[in-house]
């Protein structure tokens, strides 16, 4: 797997397209993640200054936050990965079927497992199959992509080292496309980023295009508080890794002993919510930055907010972005649903 740097769009695009014709397996790492630790720095900083403070989810996933987020999707109590694998082993077929031959783009792709599916499906019916993964981990992505080519070497994989927002302008050059994106990442998002999202999403796509998404849906309450508390505290640790990593990359000096993961459903905003609870008084400091920010013995921080989903409001929302419904797919419990979209004028 090579690995490629590029600064500046038009380059990107470049690479992308000379990486398509040339049948390259690759990852072109885009501009935006040049410098990880000073985003990282003026992320905490601006969201310890607001009032309640809430820091941006997506610095979970460094190295440590990617591999305890796998231990998760394998926990009993984390119902939403092997719920939605389920659903996408019996319907990949016939999205492929519907999709017709096209270019693969997956948000957020993590370790693929889920995708190998559809890769499957596709391998089934169709030649020459490229596979775009976009993830801000380079690990995460090195690694699925070097098992990608082993088990299926007829594949071609272009990885995106980068955003979702690097990937839109790329989307508009691989049509005809299906973007996918699972798990229902799309609940970590506030609804004013959900909103940009598919406004850019739906901008870039053509019309034809396909996109297939995953929404874990609204249930009872325990069963939602049981997947974020998982007993063997997988999670809690993947929590506390954000404080390990201001620690390690930030020099904050949090007492990592007297912070505490509490994650519960709020049924008024249909969310599962995530923080960290402050067990003594304490100060996060920001050497580099010379600030520091004091909390309270009971204070807490929000990391996470991961929303629920109705159906039919999905559908409904998304249709208003010309996204209108080819099927969609639920369990026997309708716990998690998977929609397939298709791009109309
Ligand atoms: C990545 N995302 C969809 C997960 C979720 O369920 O919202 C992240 C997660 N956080 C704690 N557990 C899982």
């Amino acid at each position: 797997m090579h690995y490629a740097a590029y600064s500046g769009f038009q380059r990107l695009t470049e690479c992308f397209n000379d990486a398509l014709e040339k049948h390259k397996n690759i990852v072109l790492q885009a501009g935006s993640l040049q410098d990880p630790v000073g985003d990282f720095e003026t992320s905490v900083a601006n969201s310890l200054k607001q009032s309640p403070p809430v820091l941006e989810c997506r610095f979970l996933y460094d190295a440590r936050g990617s591999s305890l987020y796998e231990q998760i999707t394998k926990q009993p109590e984390y119902y939403p990965t092997r719920t939605e694998a389920a659903i996408l082993q019996k319907n990949a077929a016939e999205i492929s079927t519907l999709t017709g031959p096209c270019t693969l783009i997956e948000l957020g792709s993590g370790s693929s497992i889920k995708t190998d599916y559809l890769l499957s499906a596709y391998q089934s019916r169709y030649t020459n199959i490229c596979y775009t993964p976009i993830d801000i981990s380079a690990n995460a992505l090195k690694d699925a992509g070097r098992s990608i080519i082993q088990q299926r070497p007829q594949v071609q994989v272009v990885g995106i080292h980068g955003t979702y927002a690097d990937s839109f302008p790329l989307i508009r050059c691989a049509s005809p496309s299906l973007i996918i994106f699972l798990g229902s990442t799309i609940g970590n998002f506030t609804p004013e980023e959900e909103r940009i999202f598919w406004s850019d999403i739906a901008q870039n796509m053509q019309v034809g295009d396909h996109f297939l998404l995953g929404v874990d849906l609204v249930k009872d309450t325990e069963i939602l508080d049981a997947a974020y508390n998982d007993k063997k505290g997988v999670t809690a640790q993947f929590t506390r890794n954000y404080f390990v990593r201001m620690n390690r990359e930030l020099l904050s000096a949090i007492d990592l002993d007297k912070i505490a993961h509490v994650a519960f459903f709020n049924p008024a905003r249909e969310q599962m919510e995530i923080y960290i609870e402050f067990l003594s008084d304490q100060t996060i400091t920001l050497p580099a930055l010379q600030q520091s920010f004091s909390f309270t013995r009971g204070e807490r921080i929000m990391l996470e907010i991961s929303r629920k989903f109705r159906l039919n409001k999905v559908m409904e929302n998304l249709s208003s972005y010309g996204l209108h419904p080819l099927r969609t797919y639920t369990d026997e419990q309708d716990w998690f649903g998977l929609l397939l979209l298709e791009k109309q004028e």
